[in-house]
């Protein structure tokens, strides 16, 4: 099945004065093609479940149909596998050659991206289950109540000398070894001010992947940007960063999100947080070369 792609658009939809935060109106296969080669030190990517398929979930305690929108329609198997293969592909050509990628997913998608990931050569570094502390019920009573999400975390290829913050996350897990069982709350009320997407991601969450797996200063790109959260998560870390999507609705949110950074207290006592981690963090560096 040819996958349909929207035109090409060159001129991003935002870009911040320095160029450190671009976003793109448009299909992030074309994005990616587009992107000199082993141009990305980091990718996340949070892609389409395929789920919106007329079932029922629970939203606020009340019974409600799951539509997340046409980019979540449901497709058969082969054709889920066929668009996983080659955005993932495009991603694996866009990234540094030492350069990492974590993609989240449920059930619907996440075994395709592990099987699409081994097809092209990826080598596979950690499963992470996000457990999400406070998951709405079941309301059919016939499942267990989804409570995680897995996260796959990759490298470009067998090659690769991946950078992981070890003592970082060491000190985020005080002072023991990071598992790769993560507890972390859903967005926070704050987090969702500006609008909401149906499946936005918590900062803490994007946080923790960033400055486990790249530098001040990288690149960290996200294909699938949604309301943006990779995006604002990368520039409180003083990270660059690039992220597509098709709906202009979920960029202008992104763009409402990123100009609130400067200022606002809930954020500002965010970015103070996560500095002085990363403050600590280089103590303990420090310390282990000396
Ligand atoms: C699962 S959501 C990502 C949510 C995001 N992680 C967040 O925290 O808000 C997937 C997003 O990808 C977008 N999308 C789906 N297919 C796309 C494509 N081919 N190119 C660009 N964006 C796409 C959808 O519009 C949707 O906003």
């Amino acid at each position: 099945m040819m996958i349909k792609r929207t035109q090409i658009q060159h001129k991003p939809f935002f870009t911040n004065q320095d160029d450190t935060f671009v976003l793109f109106h448009a299909d992030s296969l074309d994005v990616l093609a587009r992107l000199p080669q082993g141009s990305v030190n980091l990718i996340f990517a949070d892609p389409p479940y395929f789920l919106s398929n007329g079932g029922m979930t629970c939203q606020s305690g009340k019974r409600a149909n799951v539509d997340k929108g046409q980019w979540d329609r449901a497709r058969s198997p082969e054709d889920i596998h066929e668009f996983n293969m080659e955005w993932l592909s495009l991603c694996q050509r866009a990234l540094h050659p030492n350069g990492t990628m974590f993609v989240t997913g449920t059930r619907h998608v996440i075994f395709s991206v592990g099987f699409a990931m081994q097809q092209l050569g990826f080598k596979l570094l950690n499963d992470i289950s996000w457990y999400k502390v406070t998951p709405p019920p079941n309301l059919s009573c016939r499942y267990f109540t989804h409570s995680t999400e897995t996260i796959i975390w990759a490298a470009r290829n067998q090659k690769s000398k991946h950078f992981f913050d070890y003592q970082s996350m060491k000190l985020d897990n005080a002072g023991k070894q990071m598992r790769s069982l993560w507890s972390i709350m859903p967005p926070r009320k704050a987090e969702k001010r500006f609008g909401k997407h149906p499946t936005q991601k918590p900062i803490a969450l994007l946080d923790r992947i960033i400055r486990a797996a790249s530098q001040p200063g990288d690149l960290i790109l996200d294909p699938f940007n949604g309301s943006g959260t990779t995006g604002i998560a990368a520039a409180l870390l003083d990270r660059r960063y690039i992220g597509s999507d098709l709906d202009p609705q979920y960029l202008r949110l992104t763009v409402k999100r990123f100009l609130d950074l400067e200022g606002e207290p809930d954020l500002e006592v965010l970015r103070e947080r996560v500095q002085q981690r990363e403050a600590k963090a280089k103590i303990a560096k420090a310390r282990v070369v000396a």
